[in-house]
């Protein structure tokens, strides 16, 4: 079964073809970090934009790579929550107009749901039950994924995203848009032991995050507390790299830690890794390495299916619609999620 994926949530402008929820036939992702970078930020408006001029392109091209037409599509899928709203409707008005002119079924899609069953993409047998780590740039959250439609919350970020941080310290650093790629660099060549951030675990056994404390730490190591501050300007890059380490450290320390307290709480035998932030390094290889320590299996999503991209919709999709839980043209956007 064929399905096309659209994602528009946040700043790329996605569509994937992907056969039987597995098989990825192509995965086009058109990126708007460079309109956004100078801003620091996400501009939703220009990324309303950028998608309308973008998304058909897209699509056009994820049909040419997988060689299907509108004939070989058996569904579409699309996020149409969590998200920006303004951006969310342009793949949902998208996808609701080829729906209804392919007159094939529509599956609306939760954009964090997808990133919770994205590590299965490409495995050869499903990796379910699992505690699914999914850490990004709006979201932070363990679950118990029982299978592909039954998905348990079981904590989630009470302020700052895990992402959200890693974009909030580089900008406090200096470095580039989007945050998480330009710490983990300049990390490379950084003591992750120079600076002792706070590791925030909340009330004891809490599977929550939190992680605006250690923004704010940073924030004050760089800047001093008051009248004295350091500032950026008299950081050395040996300086940058040293609080770069100790930052990425000190979140995927907690990361670790409350992964492994949902694995002890719920019993599992197998994690699983996704979401943007799931691409980072150290938090790929110090799971994988305490995963073996405990005799867990472990699995990452592959990392094109980490940060957005439609593949994960469809694939997704594909699991909603052999559950019967398709969506009629009423299909709206909105900017929460579904899993509370
Ligand atoms: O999943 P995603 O592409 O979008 C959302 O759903 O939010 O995640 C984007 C987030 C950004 O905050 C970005 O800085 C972070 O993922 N990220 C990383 C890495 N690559 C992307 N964080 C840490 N290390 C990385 N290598
Ligand atoms: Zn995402």
């Amino acid at each position: 079964m064929i399905v096309l994926g659209i994602e528009t949530s946040c700043d790329e402008t996605a569509a994937a073809i992907v056969a039987d929820g597995k098989e990825v036939r192509s995965n086009v992702v058109a990126s708007q970090i460079d309109l956004h970078k100078k801003y620091g930020g996400v501009v939703p408006e220009i990324a309303s934009r950028a998608h309308i001029e973008h998304l058909d392109v897209v699509i056009e091209e994820a049909l040419c790579v997988a060689g299907c037409d509108a004939h070989a599509v058996d569904a579409l899928a699309v996020t149409n929550r969590p998200g920006l709203v303004g951006a969310l409707q342009i793949g949902v008005t998208a996808a609701k107009t080829l729906s209804w002119a392919w007159r094939k079924p529509l599956i609306g899609v939760d954009h964090i749901r997808a990133h919770a069953i994205s590590p299965m993409i490409d495995l050869d047998e499903s990796p379910w039950p699992a505690v699914g780590l999914i850490v990004s740039g709006g979201h932070t959250s363990l679950f118990d994924i029982r299978s592909t439609v039954d998905i348990k919350l079981l904590g989630a970020t009470t302020d700052d995203a895990a992402g959200e941080a890693f974009d909030k310290v580089a900008a406090i650093l200096g470095l580039a848009y989007p945050g998480g790629p330009s710490i983990q660099r300049a990390a490379e060549t950084g003591d992750a032991s120079a600076i002792r951030f706070p590791r925030t675990m909340l009330k004891h056994g809490s599977l929550d995050f939190s992680f605006s404390g250690i923004k704010t730490a940073v924030l004050y190591h760089v800047h001093g507390h008051g009248k004295t501050s350091g500032g950026l300007a008299k950081l050395s890059p040996q300086d940058i790299s040293d609080i770069a380490a100790s930052f990425q450290q000190a979140v995927v320390d907690v990361l670790v830690r409350k992964t492994m307290l949902a694995v002890a709480k719920t019993k599992r035998s197998t994690v699983v890794l996704g979401g943007g932030v799931g691409a980072n390094r150290l938090l790929r290889d110090s799971l994988q390495v305490i995963c073996a320590d405990h005799g867990l299996a472990f699995h990452a999503a592959p990392k094109p299916y980490c940060t957005d991209n439609a593949a994960m919709i469809a694939a997704h999709g594909y699991h909603l619609l052999r559950a019967g839980m398709t969506s009629d043209l009423t299909l709206d956007a909105y900017p929460t999620g579904s899993l509370v």
